[in-house]
């Protein structure tokens, strides 16, 4: 019994959270309330959405979680005075979350929620927070038969703060003091973290954990062992450069990324935050860029804006086939890899030349970051994937072939050029012609 439970642990811990049933081996895909809808949700919303998930073919792709933000319970730090457990609010859930969850079930989708690792009373919201009640909370999440928990990081309370700190989403400001070869899975942030993780685990439920962290305590280097996906950085907003009330667009987010580009694997993914697909003042090049820079990343693919009434060209984006297959790949954990610099790497000019294998060839992600329509060069010998691979496969030519469209561009010997529109991506496999 001593080894069996020294053995539960030591799998727990080294081998991040590995489940029987495959739950979080690959990026998560699904719907999120916040980005749309914020606190005005409510039953209606999440059965109507997962309708839509099933009517316009999004779940036979892969869309599998619904998934409930904040403000979903009784405001405060009211919970119930019997159990101890937080109260779902009852006017905008009449039959609480597990009557939601039996919805979505029902319909071959999953249901997600939302707490805070917190005291008791402040998520970002200012609703009940779950440190310190995280087995309370993780059993009534079980019993409600909720699969997938987002786990913010509002409202830490002066005495779980982290020491030596690094918060990457605070403009800039340095980390400190942190000494060298700091172990930051020593941290109190990851301490907060294991414990729901342990509660989690302790169910007998499988339930997809995701770290809302920001990226503080350098989570890129223990979050593998605590959650299936970490929040890297600051919260996304719907334009493509700058910055908004400590939300990032999309192209500092994207810098940021190319400086994490190998962190992601199987179990464990970098979270880039949620999608503003169909949001905001986004062209219809910066909505594909978006999608195909997070499916790139192998970021989880969680849809942020209205189903209902979408204009076909944004679920065009959203439903692009081989662009899911690359960031879904059974066999190829890693996400794609900034290879060649065109840009000079910052918030306005990230990296342009993206690279990364799957299960189907080697794929490329050509990102015009300029104000104007550019050629952008496919130079066969500098791309990653094809130099690693055997010379009998490496020779070319090569067939490039259009990701968005799924149809052919054509074969080539050295290079290639593609003409790129402003801000748009160009997503390209190349296999081996023969
Ligand atoms: C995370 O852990 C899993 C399971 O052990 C492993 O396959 C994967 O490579 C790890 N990811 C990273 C980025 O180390
Ligand atoms: C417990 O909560 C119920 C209903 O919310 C309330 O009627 C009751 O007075 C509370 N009891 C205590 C001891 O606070
Ligand atoms: C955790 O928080 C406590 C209490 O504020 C503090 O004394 C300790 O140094 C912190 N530990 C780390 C590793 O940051
Ligand atoms: C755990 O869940 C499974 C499937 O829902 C069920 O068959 C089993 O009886 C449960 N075990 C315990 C200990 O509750
Ligand atoms: C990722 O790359 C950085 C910088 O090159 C390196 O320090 C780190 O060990 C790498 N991490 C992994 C998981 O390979
Ligand atoms: C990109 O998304 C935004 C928000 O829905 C929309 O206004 C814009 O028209 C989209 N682009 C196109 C051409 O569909
Ligand atoms: C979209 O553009 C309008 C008008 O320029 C501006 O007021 C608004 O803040 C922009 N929205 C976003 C999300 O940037
Ligand atoms: C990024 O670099 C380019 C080229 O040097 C420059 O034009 C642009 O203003 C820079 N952007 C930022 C956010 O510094």
């Amino acid at each position: 019994m001593i080894l069996f439970l020294l053995g539960l642990r030591i799998l727990k811990v080294v081998n991040a959270l590995v489940s029987p049933d495959g739950t979080g081996r690959l990026p998560a895909m699904g719907w999120n309330s916040w980005n749309e809808y914020a606190c005005d949700i409510s039953e209606d919303v999440f059965v109507r959405v997962a309708d839509l998930m099933v009517h316009l073919g999004l779940k036979d792709l892969g869309y599998q979680y619904v998934n409930i933000d904040d403000c979903w319970s009784v405001k405060g730090a009211t919970r119930d005075n019997v159990t101890q457990r937080i109260i779902p609010d009852p006017v905008k859930f009449p039959g609480g979350i597990r009557h939601v969850a039996e919805e979505m079930h029902a319909r071959g989708l999953k249901l997600g929620i939302y707490g805070d690792a917190a005291l008791g009373t402040q998520t970002c919201g200012g609703y009940p927070g779950s440190l310190g009640y995280e087995e309370v909370d993780a059993a009534a999440w079980s019993e409600w038969k909720v699969d997938y928990l987002k786990y913010d990081n509002c409202n830490i309370p002066q005495e779980w703060v982290d020491v030596p700190y690094m918060y990457p989403d605070n403009g800039g400001r340095p980390d400190g003091p942190v000494p060298p070869g700091y172990d930051w899975s020593t941290s109190n942030s990851s301490a907060r973290y294991n414990r729901m993780r342990d509660a989690l685990l302790a169910q007998n439920r499988t339930i997809q954990y995701s770290l809302c962290i920001w990226g503080h305590a350098n989570v890129a280097a223990w979050g593998n062992a605590t959650g299936h996906s970490w929040r890297m950085y600051s919260d996304i907003y719907p334009a493509w450069a700058g910055a908004r009330q400590g939300s990032q667009a999309l192209m500092p987010i994207l810098n940021q990324a190319a400086f994490y580009w190998n962190v992601s694997g199987f179990w464990g993914r970098n979270d880039w935050d949620m999608l503003e697909v169909g949001n905001g003042n986004l062209t219809l090049e910066e909505n594909r860029s978006h999608f195909a820079l997070w499916a790139a990343l192998k970021s989880p693919l969680i849809i942020g804006t209205k189903l209902d009434a979408i204009s076909p060209e944004i679920l065009a984006v959203l439903k692009a086939e081989e662009i899911i297959a690359f960031n879904q790949d059974p066999v190829y954990g890693a996400g794609a890899m900034p290879y060649r610099w065109d840009g000079v790497g910052n918030d306005t000019h990230p990296a342009d030349y993206w690279a990364g294998s799957s299960s189907r060839g080697v794929h490329v992600f050509l990102l015009n970051t300029e104000e104007v329509e550019r050629d952008m060069e496919l130079v066969f010998g500098e791309i990653p994937g094809l130099q690693e691979q055997q010379p009998s496969v490496r020779r070319g030519p090569y067939l490039v072939h259009d990701m968005w469209t799924g149809k052919d561009i054509g074969v080539f010997s050295d290079s290639a050029v593609l003409r790129v529109k402003r801000h748009d991506t160009a997503a390209v496999r190349i296999t081996t012609a023969n």
